[in-house]
């Protein structure tokens, strides 16, 4: 039987067992899933070296754990479900038998084409039932699978597969996104012109797009399953085995690949997905997010799958063809969960809750929030209008490095509070920490949030670079996991993330690195240098904005303001376009020539006077210059 936590008391009581003896608490999570041969240690290792190891010894395989465990009881049960972007269109539903067999089919084709234990397969798909059946496919051949969010350019596509040595290539002709096409495999093409480890493409006819096929490269994905072997063994996996690479922006411009492997992640996902959603048999989840970042890989498949629950995708977009589509969506399949971001939930309030008025939402039970901080405000108007006031909100804090939900409150079981992550999970031992290292006791201070203890989920390095994995996470605060966000702890512990204190930003709930999105702004010829900085936005939180400077005098500040815009949707993709671009004949900097963002912050902000110690600041000139600049071309806020 699955550890399921039903009571505030249990919780204290799991809680305090998670931190006394954790290896007997993850020993017992563990023994609900099928292992092949058990672990001979639950955990190793330490955060040093960033050398932790979790189930040692065991083997397994996850796929096995999300499919084949469930056949004999709920073979005829609905694991997937996909709702296209075109309302019109038919959609798709796979109980488990029939999702077993197209896993089953797609990993005996992996095979054929020469792909096994270790190798890289690169997914770039639209969320369409593939997107699964590829990732658990890999899983099953103990491929180590990298997917790439379909929205991210040629260029991003590129750099990942250049990193992670991706041999094999899934992705489509091309899809919508509203009534917008989306040219994938063209994309695709331009990436593969500077990649050479790939040597084959597969591709999914999802539109009937016109594509370039290159002969002995590129095949159809249809033609290969329909003669492909429905009988695929699944590889016997170590428990450390690597299961994926995934993508995420940090404080440098080059994204690193975070490694997460097997065992651990698998126990991680599967527990954290039963309690904070507190899931019940038969009940169909929806998580909006895409498959492309951390919560699609942890909570559209693996968490859910693992719990043989019955997951909803949607291919589209929020305002297609309304703005009232998600709430057709949850009424046509009687949605009992959804899991989305606080971005979206601010959309739909700005647009107006005529578009609720045909829905019924009575199906809900369970409401969930990732990916950024959300505001009292959107809280409530979640909790009330999709809700109905009766639906526990679950504020989910977690990180792709933490593989898994880390702070949250468990629906129903432990409570909520509007704009707080709530309390830890069983394992999870949150630090309030200080400049100096010291743990923040009072509940007014600000510090940063670190774990002092490996949990089962936890990345294990960034693929390639263990010393930069231990450097990023480990060195800030020896002894400590540093996530990179500022948080608070109130009198009842509850924890308040209160934003990235790196030079990490969040639009949309998109993560972004300033460098990563500065080294785009300075491909532009006209562009000698640049600087990035963010402002407060009521609907995507953060919005950027660029300072750009040109060796030249600028003659029509418009056109190189577009094409920075363009530029930065181009390089890496239309969700890290900046909101607004200023160019400036230099930017304040130190005497050491550190550019000073906190100045550039400050004016956008609208503060003229207390710009900070200015004993440090080399051009005060430039300030001047900007500030009047903002006079004319004044910041905007919507
Ligand atoms: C960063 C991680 C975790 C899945 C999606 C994002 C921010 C995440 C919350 C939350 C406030 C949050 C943090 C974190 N974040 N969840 N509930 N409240 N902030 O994964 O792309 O790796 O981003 O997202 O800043 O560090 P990610």
């Amino acid at each position: 039987m699955a550890l399921r936590i039903t009571s505030l008391q249990e919780y204290h009581r799991l809680y305090e067992q998670s931190l006394r003896d954790p290896d007997a608490f993850w020993a017992e999570v563990a023994s609900d899933f099928h292992w092949q041969q058990p672990w001979t240690k639950v955990s190793e290792g330490g955060f040093a070296r960033a050398d932790f190891r979790w189930f040692s010894g065991a083997r397994l395989n996850i796929s096995e754990n999300c499919l084949d465990r469930h056949l004999k009881s709920f073979g005829s049960r609905t694991a997937l479900i996909w709702e296209p972007n075109d309302p019109n269109e038919i959609n798709r539903t796979f109980t488990y038998r029939q999702l077993y067999e197209e896993v089953c089919r797609c990993g005996s084709m992996l095979r054929q084409m020469g792909i096994g234990k270790g190798d890289t397969v690169c997914i770039y798909l639209p969320m369409i039932p593939e997107l699964v059946i590829s990732v658990l496919a890999c899983a099953r051949i103990g491929a180590v699978h990298s997917v790439v969010f379909g929205g991210f350019s040629s260029q991003s596509l590129a750099d990942r597969i250049r990193d992670s040595q991706s041999k094999l290539l899934i992705t489509a002709d091309g899809y919508f996104r509203g009534n917008k096409p989306v040219y994938l495999k063209q994309m695709a093409d331009e990436a593969l012109e500077q990649c050479t480890s790939v040597k084959h493409v597969l591709v999914v006819n999802r539109s009937n797009f016109p594509i370039a096929i290159h002969a002995g490269r590129d095949s159809y994905w249809d033609q290969h399953m329909a003669k492909s072997s429905p009988v695929c063994e699944a590889e016997s996996m170590d428990a450390e085995d690597p299961l994926f690479i995934l993508y995420t922006s940090g404080s440098t411009g080059k994204p690193k690949g975070l490694l997460h492997t097997t065992a651990g992640y698998m126990v991680y996902t599967g527990f954290t997905f039963l309690n904070v959603f507190q899931y019940r048999e038969n009940e169909v989840f929806w998580c909006t997010a895409d498959v492309g970042w951390i919560t699609g890989h942890s909570y559209v498949v693996y968490g859910p799958l693992l719990n043989a629950a019955t997951v909803l995708i949607f291919e589209g977009v929020p305002q297609y063809p309304t703005w009232s589509r998600w709430w057709e969506i949850i009424d046509k399949y009687q949605v009992n969960i959804l899991y989305t971001a606080p971005t979206a939930i601010r959309s739909f309030e700005a647009h107006g809750d005529h578009h609720l008025q045909q829905a019924s939402l009575r199906t809900l039970r369970v409401l969930g929030s990732v990916g950024e901080p959300i505001n009292e405000e959107a809280w409530h108007w979640y909790y009330e209008k999709i809700g109905k006031g009766n639906c526990p909100i679950v504020d989910t804090w977690w990180q792709t490095e933490t593989g898994g939900i880390a702070l949250s409150a468990l629906a129903g079981v432990t409570p909520h509070k509007p704009a707080h992550v709530g309390w830890p999970l069983p394992g999870i031992v949150p630090v309030v920490m200080d400049e100096n290292g010291n743990a923040v006791t009072d509940t007014q201070t600000e510090g940063s949030l670190c774990l002092a203890r490996s949990w089962p989920g936890q990345a294990r390095s960034i693929y390639g670079d263990h010393e930069r994995f231990i450097q990023t996470y480990f060195s800030r605060f020896p002894g400590f996991y540093f996530t990179g966000d500022g948080c608070r702890r109130d009198a009842q512990g509850y924890y308040r993330i209160t934003g990235r204190i790196d030079d990490v930003i969040k639009v949309s709930g998109h993560r972004l690195g300033t460098a990563e999105l500065e080294n785009a702004i300075n491909q532009h010829p006209d562009v000698v240098e640049s600087a990035v900085v963010t402002l407060p936005h009521p609907i995507t939180g953060e919005s950027i904005v660029a300072f750009v400077v040109s060796p030249d005098e600028v003659t029509d500040r418009n056109k190189l303001e577009k094409e920075v815009m363009d530029l930065v949707a181009r390089t890496i993709g239309p969700i890290a376009r900046p909101r607004q671009v200023f160019a400036v004949s230099g930017l304040p900097k130190t005497r050491s020539g550190k550019i000073m963002r906190r100045i550039l912050r400050r004016l956008i902000q609208g503060e003229r006077q207390d710009l900070g110690d200015s004993s440090t600041l080399l051009n005060p000139e430039i300030v001047d210059e900007i500030a009047k600049l903002l006079e004319h071309q004044p910041v905007r806020t919507d």
